[in-house]
């Protein structure tokens, strides 16, 4: 049998309105778009914190960000400060800063603009998020691609071109499946597809909705699809974090406000942000202890963070502020620093 796309979107779409994960940002399969303007904020919301990241990360955030913050307009009236901490531990800080600055935008020209070329626009929205936004907040026919769709799209259609060259066909034959009507639910009925039948590893296939229409399937071991390029070993990286403790204060600073976890209160380090290593250069002429280190990694390399802590009472130079060690969950320190104070606290 040849699959037309019709076939395709209303099958896939026959098995969402059944299977449609149930989420906090979602309307039910099938409904109309609510009208009130909290509803694009919510998808807006949602799609930028989901840029890779998972749902199950996401989902607490989303609700302590719409509990805070139900609105363009009280995220626009929040400090960058407050917004950063509440962002902490959820990595990719770049989105959070531009999420302050997209809300300021919205609310300045007094609501959200709902066509994917001028959403692409507003700060932070690139290709995939302004289509998401267009497709699941107004309905626009716009073509969603993310990682689970150039997944699902090169197995159904068996491209064996390698990532990324493929994109451009993933990206045609996503748009010629996607409907008319109820792009929106097209879009997440093709990540719940991706995210819980056509797995990266172990494909479902005798559960999916679209087994009859899949030639990679049918040509064998679709896990082996998307074909990518290899992988490249990712640099390791090392450095320092100064735990700088007086009378049960610690010394923490606001990162600059561009590159590397950029805004976000952090541990002074020496510098291993901006070379390869740290310069190993210490803040303070005093004795340092070594408690160890910790490891992390980021995209683009791995650190092992050394911790030296001194509890000696000498302020460093340069901004910074003496934070309560007892309300340490409150500063909002990113992951890789939360861990090198869990280190500093462990150690008596
Ligand atoms: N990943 C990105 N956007 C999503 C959405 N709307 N639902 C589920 N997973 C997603």
């Amino acid at each position: 049998m040849t699959s037309t796309a019709a076939d395709i979107s209303s099958t896939l779409l026959d098995w969402y309105d059944e299977h449609a994960r149930d989420l906090p940002w979602r309307n039910p399969p099938g409904a109309p778009s609510p009208q009130d303007s909290d509803w694009p904020y919510r998808v807006w919301l949602s799609e930028v914190m989901l840029q890779q990241t998972t749902v199950a990360a996401v989902k607490p955030y989303f609700e302590r960000f719409t509990d805070r913050w139900p609105s363009f307009e009280a995220l626009a009236a929040a400090g960058d400060d407050e917004i950063m901490a509440a962002w902490a531990g959820l990595g990719y800080y770049s989105r959070a800063r531009n999420l302050a600055k997209c809300a300021r935008e919205v609310a300045a020209r007094g609501g959200f603009p709902e066509k994917e070329a001028e959403l692409r626009e507003l700060p932070g929205l690139g290709a995939y998020t302004a289509a998401a936004i267009a497709a699941i907040a107004f309905g626009e026919r716009a073509v969603v691609v993310d990682a689970n769709v150039e997944r699902v799209i090169s197995r159904l259609f068996n491209i064996t071109e390698p990532l990324p060259a493929s994109r451009k066909a993933i990206r045609e034959r996503a748009g010629e499946i996607t409907p008319e009507h109820r792009a929106g639910d097209f879009a997440q009925a093709m990540m719940d597809l991706g995210s819980s039948i056509c797995t990266s590893k172990s494909p479902r296939c005798l559960l999916c909705p679209l087994q009859e229409h899949c030639e990679g399937s049918k040509a064998g071991e679709p896990e082996r699809l998307p074909m990518k390029p290899p992988k490249k070993a990712k640099p390791e990286r090392r450095g320092t974090a100064f735990w700088i403790e007086q009378e049960g204060h610690v010394w923490l600073v606001t990162r600059e406000n561009k590159g590397m976890l950029g805004g976000m209160r952090a541990l002074p380090d020496d510098g291993w942000t901006a070379g390869q290593d740290g310069s190993g250069e210490r803040p303070l002429s005093v004795d340092w202890e070594d408690l160890g280190a910790v490891r992390h990694t980021f995209t683009h390399a791995h650190l092992t963070l050394s911790v030296a802590r001194t509890r000696e009472a000498q302020k460093p130079e340069g901004h910074g502020e003496w934070w309560p060690v007892s309300d340490l969950d409150e500063a909002g320190l990113p992951t890789l620093f939360a861990k090198a104070a869990r280190l500093a606290l462990a150690r008596d």
